[in-house]
């Protein structure tokens, strides 16, 4: 992949996370204290996200812009409104949001293992944190939405 491309998907990558952390920043307006607590570190947890992305495109040489709006991004890329409803329908779009975030890595990592570049390889290993943590976030989130 060349720098151009590479950077291009970083910074659409970096927008998304940006989306994310936009879901759990605002932790403490929920009543449910499991739901405070647990968007408390995901808000922590997507603000490492953005962290190991930003510091790839720095470390490339590249610049760090936002494709659009995070807030709105992830409502215009999913035809979604986010943060209306009740508390089960909140889980269920972060759920499937981060579903989408993690196949949305899959498809990056695996691009990146058939580079066989060696800087390829490390941007997958960095990315694929990312997508592990995607999918443990879903994963709470399935779990929750069967109790509230
Ligand atoms: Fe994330």
């Amino acid at each position: 992949m060349d720098d151009t491309q590479l950077l291009l998907e970083l910074n659409k990558i970096m927008t998304l996370e940006h989306g994310h952390l936009g879901m759990y920043r605002d932790f403490d307006r929920h009543q449910d204290q499991d739901m405070r607590r647990t968007f408390r570190r995901f808000a922590e947890v997507e603000e490492e996200h953005i962290q190991k992305i930003k510091n790839v495109i720095l470390n490339m040489g590249g610049k760090v812009s936002l494709l659009a709006e995070g807030g709105d991004i992830l409502g215009k890329l999913f035809g979604i409104t986010i943060n209306l409803g009740s508390d089960h329908d909140l889980i269920k779009t972060f759920s499937f949001i981060e579903k989408k975030s993690h196949e949305g890595y899959q498809k990056f990592v695996t691009k990146l293992e058939q580079d066989q570049e060696k800087r390829s390889q490390l941007i997958a290993e960095i990315a694929s944190s990312n997508m592990l943590e995607a999918w443990l976030m879903h994963l709470w989130l399935e779990d929750k939405m069967k109790k509230i």
